[in-house]
């Protein structure tokens, strides 16, 4: 019996929230241990639907939640999304949420500053969610965080204060955007604090107490590999790393408690915000697979540009990301193509490459090689077992578990909880 670590391999809206939910049922704790309200995990159960963004996806089945000491943490945002699942029925309190008291807090400095940069890049922009989820992660590399800890400390709070913003309001008004007063950011903290401060603890002991309990932890990644601060297309990334390594620092467990490294992937490809993207298509076939996987943000409501699945980048995402089985999502979007394609190299300025390139020029020029196969005319939306896919959606995933050097240990083919075929329990392996 192991833990489980979900990652997302791709760019993001793998379906990492429809997975993690599916498996909670066999957890006890599930972990948050990096992003922020950047993140958007939809979770369909019966006739509800479940848009979480900081919570952890095991809430919505009654399980613990955690958020790790590596979460950007807006209070205010997380106060709307207790109050609107609350309204859904959950519940959420400090029994049910542990929030790690060493978790840095994202303040209204952060969004402003990420939207004011992000306008300033102009054609360079990276197509953030605006959230200030990158400023809020330089503020804690820096040392200028205020952490949740710090909220029970009014004489911190203030010479921290100063420090923020002294800082924050150079590069604000440098910008030509409004800056903000110490008066403005202390009546935001005392307003939330009397709600945040009870869910806050020290979440690494309490976990180390599972552990020794023998209770079985389930950590939920956000965003994705290509998205990671060092291993995806930097600079149009996130400001945190994704890849599994992260959920023990995030969380403050040990290396070993991540367990199962369950890697999401889509049966096709698609990224939100600006960067290369080598396999995206412009054409009718990706319109159909935007419109058939219904690919808006579920943050922003941003289309979400669509193309073939990219078995190189995946392999990658599988190396760096220690992944050890794969949940392939969405397969159902593919039903009724005439042909799909999978990515197997690149070429780049004539010459064939089999690894993705790092620099963003180089990124942004390889070309796709394709290898084609027909598609199927069945249905797998809504299959439940391996007997009812069709063959030559079997024979599809099969040729992705040889390209991207993993087994496919989940599928999922609709939306909804249940729809949902297990190959290899990861909890047990
Ligand atoms: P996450 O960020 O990785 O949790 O993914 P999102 O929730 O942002 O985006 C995935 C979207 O696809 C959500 O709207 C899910 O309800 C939906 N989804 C998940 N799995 C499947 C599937 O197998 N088939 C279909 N058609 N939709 C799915
Ligand atoms: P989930 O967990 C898809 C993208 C943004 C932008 C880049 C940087 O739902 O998969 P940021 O606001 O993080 O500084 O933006 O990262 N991005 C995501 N794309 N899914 C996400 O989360 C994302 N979180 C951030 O669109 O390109
Ligand atoms: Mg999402």
């Amino acid at each position: 019996m192991s833990n489980v670590t979900v990652i997302g391999t791709q760019w993001g809206d793998e379906g990492k929230g429809k997975i993690v939910d599916w498996l909670a049922s066999r957890a006890d704790i599930v972990v948050r241990f990096q992003g922020g309200h950047n993140a958007g995990h939809t979770l369909v159960v019966g006739d509800q639907v479940y848009k979480l963004s900081l919570l952890p996806s095991g809430l919505v089945r009654g399980k613990i939640g955690v958020i790790g000491n590596g979460v950007v943490v807006d209070p205010k945002a997380l106060m709307t999304e207790i109050d609107r699942v609350t309204g859904q029925g959950l519940v959420v309190t400090p029994e049910t949420l542990w929030i790690a008291e060493n978790a840095p807090l994202i303040l209204p400095v952060h969004g402003a500053l990420d939207r004011a940069r992000e306008a300033a890049r102009g054609e360079h922009k990276i197509g953030t969610t605006g959230r200030g989820i990158g400023p809020a992660y330089e503020d804690k590399v820096a040392r200028r965080a205020i952490r949740i800890c710090d909220l029970a400390e009014p004489e911190t709070l203030d010479w921290k204060l100063d420090e923020l913003l002294l800082h924050h309001n150079t590069l604000l008004a440098g910008l030509g955007a409004e800056t903000f007063t110490k008066e403005q950011l202390k009546d935001f903290l005392t307003e939330i604090t009397p709600r945040l401060l009870p869910f806050s603890c020290q979440v690494w002991d309490r976990l180390d107490e599972a552990r020794r309990a023998g209770r079985r932890i389930l950590f939920e990644g956000a965003q994705a590999v290509m998205l990671d601060v060092d291993h995806g297309t930097y600079p149009y990334v996130t400001s945190s790393n994704t890849v599994a390594a992260v959920a023990a620092s995030g969380s403050g467990v040990s290396p070993s408690s991540v367990g199962f490294v369950l890697g999401i992937a889509k049966a096709y490809t698609t990224r939100v915000g600006e960067g290369p993207f080598p396999t995206e298509l412009h054409d009718q076939t990706g319109r159909t697979l935007g419109e058939r996987g219904h690919e808006f943000g579920t943050v922003t409501g941003r289309p979400r540009r669509c193309g073939w699945f990219d078995a190189v980048l995946i392999r990658r995402a599988v190396r760096v990301g220690g992944v050890s089985g794969i949940a392939l999502t969405k397969l159902d979007v593919l039903d009724g193509l005439d042909e799909i394609s999978i990515c197997v190299g690149y070429e780049l300025d004539g010459q064939m490459i089999e690894t993705f390139p790092s620099a963003p020029g180089a990124q942004a020029r390889v070309k796709p090689v394709y290898e084609t196969m027909p598609g199927w005319k069945e249905t797998t939306a809504g299959a439940r077992s391996w007997a009812e896919l069709p063959a030559q959606a079997i024979k599809y995933v099969r040729r992705i578990e040889e390209l991207i050097e993993a087994p496919v240990t989940l599928l999922s083919t609709s939306p909804e909880r249940d729809d949902t075929i297990l190959m290899r329990d990861p909890f047990e392996d």
